[in-house]
């Protein structure tokens, strides 16, 4: 791809990780062209792009990646597309796996037959370490067998193998990014992090599924969104590449942090009924990544007290976002569980 004054497709550019690498881009590139393609669903709010959407160099389109008329104008003279638009929420995939598979798979399909068809442009679909299923031990690399182990990741492995396919069969120039747990500003509040500070800002619990000792690797946004811009500029073709950083907390102990930066008492932490299937600990090499130069900037110490002081300091933006319809979806996924000791909790 031209690195100079590139045309971007981003997908999914109104939701959490999307949003934040379209910044990146417009704060390290001068001339460049991105173009917002976005459903604008309950997780992708118009309010997340208000501050970019007037910058010259930036056009939003309101459409679905399973619409492929959308898709198509949307490609029109782009170098590259970068495909963040997806359902992403684990705990929503257990309620309803149906938009999941028609987002995640169907709509990655329609981006690969539409460059296909029409597109000489760099493919770069961005994936997730819940493909590898648990790893007890040790870190997942790129060549390791994959075990999705819920219908979220089920359909994120479903797209990337669709990427493959139209990577050996038709020759589309597919880069698959596979990133770990990440945190920052314009996350929507159903995700752990933003969950718990947005709940105890509301001086409400924090839900910590059973005991609380799952663990998982924490990279802030914008160091995940310039691992994935490494991956499309630097990647090599049909290659998968890890966006991890090596900072592994258990969820618990993250609980404690967020409490604490918020100067809340530890007794809001209430630990509930687990979720199904819940993988026990994810954990990624990036050696691969990092070998095209990238490295993560951020320490999860000052990225959780920068993420805590934005919500803080943004609360028109998540008080809009949490709106009646999360309150709907917290009821559904929170009333039904039990508060219970830690020692009570049953794991895998
Ligand atoms: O690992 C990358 C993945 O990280 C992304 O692909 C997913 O899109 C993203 O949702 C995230 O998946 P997780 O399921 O790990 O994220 P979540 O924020 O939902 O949960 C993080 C951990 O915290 C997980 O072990 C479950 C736990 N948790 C989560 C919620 C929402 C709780 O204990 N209580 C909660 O209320």
């Amino acid at each position: 791809m031209k690195s100079d004054n590139p045309r971007i497709l981003v997908t999914g550019g109104a939701g959490f990780i999307g949003s934040n690498y379209a910044r990146m881009i417009l704060r390290s590139l001068t001339s460049c062209e991105l173009v917002i393609l976005d459903k604008f669903t309950y997780s992708g709010s118009k309010l997340t792009l208000v501050d970019i959407a007037d910058d010259p160099r930036v056009t939003i389109v309101e459409g679905d990646i399973c619409d492929v008329s959308a898709v198509n104008r949307a490609l029109e003279g782009c170098d590259a597309v970068v495909n963040f638009a997806a359902e992403t929420h684990v705990d929503r995939s257990l309620i309803d796996p149906a938009s999941f598979i028609h987002t995640n798979v169907h709509g990655t399909w329609v981006l690969l037959e539409a460059v296909r068809q029409h597109y000489e442009v760099r493919f770069v679909q961005v994936s997730t370490d819940e493909v590898y299923g648990a790893v007890l031990s040790g870190q997942s690399v790129e060549t390791d067998l994959i075990h999705p182990r819920n219908p979220y990741s089920a359909s994120k492995a479903g797209a990337e193998m669709m990427a493959i396919a139209y990577a050996e069969s038709h020759g589309v120039d597919v880069v698959i990014t596979r990133g770990s747990n990440t945190y920052g500003p314009y996350q929507y509040p159903e995700k752990f992090i933003p969950l718990m500070i947005t709940n105890v800002i509301e001086g409400r619990t924090i839900p910590v599924y059973g005991d609380g000792l799952q663990v998982r690797h924490w990279i802030h946004a914008d160091d995940h969104a310039r691992a994935i811009h490494t991956a499309l500029l630097h990647g090599k073709s049909g290659e998968i590449y890890n966006a991890g950083s090596d900072d592994e907390r258990t969820n618990i102990s993250v609980a404690r942090a967020v409490v604490d930066l918020l100067g809340a008492s530890d007794d809001l932490i209430e630990h509930v009924t687990d979720r199904p299937g819940h993988d026990r600990r994810y954990a990624l090499s990036s050696d691969k990544l990092r070998s095209l130069g990238w490295e993560p900037s951020w320490t999860f110490d000052e990225g959780i007290k920068q993420t805590v002081d934005w919500y803080r300091e943004n609360s028109d933006w998540w008080r809009a976002v949490r709106d009646a319809s999360f309150e709907e979806y917290y009821q559904s996924n929170y009333g039904g569980r039990t508060a219970m000791s830690p020692s009570d909790t049953d794991q895998e």
